[in-house]
């Protein structure tokens, strides 16, 4: 089966090396640490994996956790410490959500993108608040349809020293900004007031997530988070693995450009077949292309038709989706071209196959060669 699935953005999730620093690890320090790392279970290889990722997302510090889920009930836990209320953009990433509520936070959702309303609700609820502090939350790239968060107007939005933004970047890491460092790399911003939590497997290709941020807060998570604090953390040799990942992705820029040009490819040629690609992406390169067709019935049977020709374009249910279901087509690094070429080829011959004789409602592509664009697909 030919996969344009899951979020092996670098194609590291395969790569030789970084199952041979598996091995070495298991050999090394066995399989668990069978404790907490505040009480007998830690280990350099944790210690060295914190010191990369600050350095890789060029952050004061950062704090290693299970995955990326866990990261953010981590960084809510110790918002909870001294945050009351925090807002977030409605169509963030499902454990954010969750994270918030699970601490005890008081949650506040904004219009998904609306930065206005965001900075809006920031200054009403800093006003009410004792310690005159608000947190924004949101996703850097959202995970379902790869939409880019407005960073810069978000940080704007805050209203004083105080307060804080905190951004899941689990897509935008290894994707955007120079190196892959990032959505807050990719807008060239640096500020002692943002905070970010990310996954170690989805663009490292390994497991795990982190906190990185000014050392108070990521000192401040090693404190005061209980399930960072009262759990044992992922084995050594996976904390190696992502590592090993980091190492890679530095000393390999062309895998980043290979990403890139990917995106650029398939994007031109679903702007010719003019599927209607929900995100708009501001120019960026993001991999993640998610559409929706004018009915379930007709979706399912077009992902059917692409299984007959041994691919796989996921059509999938996930939380904060552009629907209900939606196809979330994912291109990474190791594809080939001829590869990219097989997919765009199929859905172009199959989608009028079945009665889409073109396409309309995108929202941010138009065909570059003036491609047909179809009546009947939303
Ligand atoms: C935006 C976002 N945040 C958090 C997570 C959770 O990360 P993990 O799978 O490492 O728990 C995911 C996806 O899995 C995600 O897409």
């Amino acid at each position: 089966m030919l996969a344009f699935a899951g979020c092996n953005y670098l194609g590291l999730a395969n790569d030789a090396r970084v199952l041979q620093a598996v091995r070495a690890g298991l050999d090394r320090y066995g399989l668990s640490t069978t404790a907490s790392r505040e009480t007998t279970g830690n280990t350099t290889a944790f210690d060295d994996l914190e010191t990369a990722l600050a350095q890789f997302l060029c952050a004061e510090g950062s704090l290693l956790l299970a995955d990326g889920y866990t990261a953010n009930i981590a960084m809510a836990q110790a918002l909870a410490t001294r945050f009351r209320t925090v807002l977030i953009d409605a169509k963030s990433h499902h454990s954010v959500h969750d994270a918030a509520r699970c601490a005890g936070l008081t949650v506040v959702t904004f219009p998904h993108g609306d930065t206005e309303a965001a900075a809006a609700l920031a200054r009403r609820h800093a006003d009410a608040d004792p310690a005159g502090s608000v947190a924004i939350l949101t996703d850097g790239v959202f995970t379902s349809d790869g939409a880019i968060a407005r960073l810069p107007a978000l940080l704007a939005a805050l209203p004083n020293e105080r307060s804080l933004l905190v951004v899941d970047d689990c897509h935008g890491v290894c994707v955007l900004g120079p190196e892959g460092r990032g959505t807050v790399s990719h807008y060239g911003l640096s500020d002692p007031r943002i905070v970010v939590t990310t996954t170690l497997a989805k663009g490292f290709g390994s497991y795990g997530g982190c906190i990185a941020g000014p050392r108070w807060f990521v000192d401040l998570a090693r404190t005061a988070s209980g399930i960072y604090r009262c759990s044992t953390p992922i084995p050594p040799a996976i904390a190696m693995a992502a590592h090993e990942a980091i190492r890679i992705v530095l000393a390999e820029p062309e895998r980043i450009d290979r990403l890139r040009s990917n995106v650029a490819r398939l994007r031109a040629a679903f702007g010719t077949i003019g599927l209607p690609l929900r995100a708009d992406h501001g120019g960026a390169l993001i991999p993640i292309f998610a559409f929706v067709l004018d009915s379930p019935e007709r979706m399912d049977r077009v992902h059917r038709s692409m299984l007959d020709e041994g691919i796989l374009a996921p059509y999938i249910k996930y939380p904060n989706g552009p629907a209900e279901m939606f196809f979330r087509v994912v291109v990474n690094a190791a594809h080939t071209t001829e590869q990219i070429d097989r997919l765009a080829d199929a859905f172009a011959r199959r989608l009028p196959a079945m009665g889409l004789s073109g396409l309309s409602g995108g929202t941010d592509l138009q065909s570059p060669t003036g491609g047909s664009r179809v009546e009947g697909v939303a």
